[in-house]
């Protein structure tokens, strides 16, 4: 954790109480999602999804949220957009990132979740965003 301040570490990005994690399932050549959509159908996957991001808030990008089309149960799902009309039942909004992860660290570390689980789409990933530092990329495919 950054020694900078409370709440953010030098990238100006959001300093969380609880570990973050990035959930992405990718194939051999690093694919993720094809039109909008995940590029195969694994139930075992998905299985595994739900397992490991089960009662741990969940945050993620609009167009991630729009390839799923409602929210998971039994978590907080957190959903980044710039759009300010941007409103789902179920589904708490942000406008950027260390917006989400702060919310995000709060209700976990209201909740007691042991760790906080952004759904690794293009747009937040470490190159195109900066996550908090700890973060780390877990492959699962
Ligand atoms: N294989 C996997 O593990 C996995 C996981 C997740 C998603 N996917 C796939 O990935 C694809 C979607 O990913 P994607 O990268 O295209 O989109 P995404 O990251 O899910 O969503 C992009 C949107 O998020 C918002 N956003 C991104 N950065 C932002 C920022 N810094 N501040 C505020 N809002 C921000 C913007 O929404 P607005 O346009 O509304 O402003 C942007 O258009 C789908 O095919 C999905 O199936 C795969």
């Amino acid at each position: 954790m950054s020694q900078q301040n409370d709440t953010s570490n030098q990238n100006g990005a959001f300093d969380s109480l609880v570990p973050v994690a990035m959930i992405v399932a990718m194939a051999k050549n690093r694919v993720i999602g094809v039109d909008g959509k995940l590029p195969w159908y694994l139930p075992e996957d998905l299985k595994f999804f739900k397992r490991m991001t089960q009662a741990k808030p969940l945050v993620m990008g609009r167009k991630t949220y729009a390839s799923i089309g409602k929210p998971l149960p039994n978590r907080l799902n957190v959903v980044v957009t710039r759009n300010a009309e941007f409103s789902h039942e179920g589904v708490r909004v942000c406008h950027d990132l260390p917006a989400a992860l702060e919310l995000a660290d709060q209700h976990a570390t209201i909740e007691a979740a042991e760790e906080i689980m952004v759904m690794g789409a293009e747009k937040f990933t470490a190159r195109h965003y900066p996550l908090p530092s700890g973060c780390t990329l877990r492959k699962w495919k």
